[in-house]
């Protein structure tokens, strides 16, 4: 939820801290702040400013850091208010250390209470200030840095990733992490430290990823990792194949806009990369055998937020191609429910980041029941990668705009592909079926591509909606979680209430809501449900309900019940939960944009949600 970055080297360090900390601005934006080691001064220097880090960038203008070794933090506040108090870095009492942190230390007040007693004096609100003092305390006579650190750490409960400065020590950055990620980029004479790989991915493509309770020593020359506790670890050093500029936004004007036009391209690689010269389907980096999808009887998915309504999506696939019973579960409720694991349960955890505290605690709770983990997810080497019995990767890039897009029909996109090896493993389906689904499937790339050609009808369509007071987003079957979804996109940019409901719910309660003053979303290509979908949009049209209706190209009758049409090209029900997605996607960001929003980093929010 926060971003943290460090450099060590022989280069400027201010610049490369800024740039890193732009790069990382998704993950929080309320207040940020930079200490670099002032070698000539044998001192810290400290420049923190609340709001984004252009003020930030504003005050290091007129007041310039110098120096080659420093951290950097962009942050969403979880303790203490957006201020330049609460701000990081934050120093000890006698500004030796500083220290930036990504987690929450839940057991804060009660150290700040004795380290008060201890003398100690505090500058903020925040939990992280606790972990300065609390370093200071053991760093003492010819304590290691690191040693120190370890020490305190020791006596923390919550989650942190943390990054560590000394002027005692100037030579070194010390970074450690529990439940918050942190990655090391390996450089020629220079080290960096940071939340996640696009901070310093134009500088080094060798990372280093740290699990939890690891520790590393950082200089110039080396990353020395070891346990917290003191044991040296071996790790693997992992070539990272993204390049900048597919983190940069490439001439769009907002990030989301790049991602929702880059879905056609994403899925079609996608497809092309998971089958083989005879079409069949095969994840080359899933590492679970064939049996556990040929055995299992039980699948649950675990997500949240857009990654739970591809779970949806998931239930509806898995169920149809693979015919035994799935079910998704929100892993916020999942994690204390008790859950009942059966004996061949296969556990699907989908996650964008693979960094989502909920979704980490679900997976944690299901492993100790005995399920398998298989996740799917779209960063390389995440905490919930390297904590599940097998991954299949969405290679979606990297996604920089909060509001989750191209990650999302990828993830679904997937769910689809896995579903279609699964019924050919458990012949759950004749052969050719599959190949006809999966011929389906193959097409919906080209058929994004066409929606994509008219954005500009949409943008219309958006204009002429932004000024609803509130929206309800309607859909059967499988667009059920697309309504969802749709939703969730709206409400998380544009700050417009908005609900998705499977439409057969309408007449027990939300048609309550039906006014002239409400917009509703009606998701009606041709499928097996249309007609009801028809009826649907006829009740709400009775009762004076703003409608737009996504349907299918060549659907007159729907002209009878409202000039408000977002037209999709011809899609096998199957798979149009990928193709209806676009046109919401793009519905949410122009009314958003119609409003004044920021949409690449809405309010309250932030893109890796690693708190609890
Ligand atoms: C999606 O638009 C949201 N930003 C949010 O709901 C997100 O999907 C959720 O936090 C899960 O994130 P993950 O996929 O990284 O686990």
């Amino acid at each position: 939820m926060c971003g943290i970055i460090g450099y060590i080297g022989k280069k400027p360090a201010q610049p490369i801290l800024l740039n890193g900390l732009k790069r990382l601005e998704y993950r929080g934006y309320d207040s940020s702040g930079m200490a670099l080691i002032l070698s000539e001064k044998d001192t810290i220097s400290i420049r923190k400013s609340p709001g984004k880090i252009s003020s930030l960038e504003k005050l290091l203008s007129k007041k310039p850091l110098s120096g080659n070794a420093g951290i950097a933090h962009t942050r969403w506040a979880t303790h203490g208010a957006p201020t330049q108090e609460n701000a990081h870095p934050h120093f000890d009492c006698k500004e030796e250390i500083a220290i930036v942190h990504n987690g929450i230390i839940e057991n804060y007040v009660q150290l700040k209470k004795d380290l008060v007693k201890e003398g100690h004096k505090f500058n903020s609100q925040t939990d992280t200030e606790v972990i300065a003092h609390l370093i200071e305390k053991y760093y003492k006579n010819s304590v290691a840095l690191e040693d120190a650190v370890r020490k305190a750490l020791s006596k923390l409960t919550g989650s942190f990733a943390i990054a560590v400065i000394s002027k005692r020590e100037q030579d070194k950055i010390v970074g450690a992490r529990l439940g918050s990620p942190l990655v090391v980029g390996v450089g020629a004479g220079e080290n960096f430290l940071a939340s996640d790989v696009p901070a310093f991915l134009e500088h080094a493509k060798d990372v280093i990823f740290l699990d939890d309770n690891e520790l590393v020593v950082l200089t110039s020359q080396e990353a020395r990792v070891s346990k917290v506790s003191g044991e040296p670890v071996n790790k693997s050093v992992t070539r990272i194949n993204w390049d900048v500029s597919q983190a940069q936004k490439q001439g769009y004007p907002h990030f989301m806009l790049k991602e929702i036009n880059e879905q056609s391209r994403v899925l079609d690689a996608m497809i092309i990369r998971r089958t083989d010269k005879d079409k069949q389907i095969f994840f080359d980096e899933l590492e679970l055998g064939p049996d556990i999808f040929k055995n299992t009887n039980n699948i649950i998915i675990v997500a949240c937020g857009t990654a739970y309504h591809a779970g949806m999506c998931g239930e509806y696939i898995l169920e149809e191609l693979c015919k035994m019973r799935v079910s998704v579960d929100l892993s916020s409720e999942f994690r204390y429910r008790d859950p009942q694991i059966l004996p061949g349960t296969l556990i699907i955890a989908i996650s964008q980041s693979g960094e989502t505290a909920d979704t980490l605690a679900a997976v944690r709770e299901a492993r100790k029941k005995g399920a398998t983990i298989l996740s799917i997810c779209n960063v390389l080497g995440s905490t919930l990668v390297r904590e599940s019995d097998g991954v299949i990767y969405t290679l979606a890039g990297p996604e920089i705009g909060v509001a989750s897009t191209k990650a999302y029909t990828a993830q679904v996109a997937t769910l689809y592909l896995l579903g279609l090896y699964m019924a050919r493993l458990r012949k759950s389906m004749p052969q050719d079926k599959i190949n006809r689904l999966f011929s389906g499937l193959s097409k919906c790339p080209g058929l994004i591509g066409e929606i994509l050609g008219k954005q500009s009808e949409i943008k219309n369509m958006a204009s002429r909606h932004s000024h609803f007071g509130s929206f309800l987003f309607l859909g059967r079957n499988i667009n059920y979680p697309s309504a969802c979804e749709g939703a969730l996109k709206l409400k998380e940019i544009s700050y417009i209430p908005a609900e998705g409901y499977a439409a057969g719910e309408m007449k027990h309660g939300p048609i309550a809501l039906i006014d002239e003053y409400r917009a509703v979303v009606c998701i009606a290509p041709a499928s097996k449900t249309y007609e009801k979908m028809v009826s649907n949009i006829e009740e709400i049209r009775s009762r004076h309900g703003k409608i737009i209706a996504i349907a299918t190209q060549g659907d007159e009758k729907i002209k009878e019940l409202t000039s408000e049409v977002i037209y999709v090209p011809k899609v096998d029900e199957f798979c149009s939960a990928l193709v209806v997605a676009i046109p919401l996607q793009l519905l949410a960001y122009y009314i958003a944009i119609k409003r004044g929003c920021d949409v690449d980093q809405p309010r309250n929010l932030a893109k890796s949600v690693t708190v609890e």
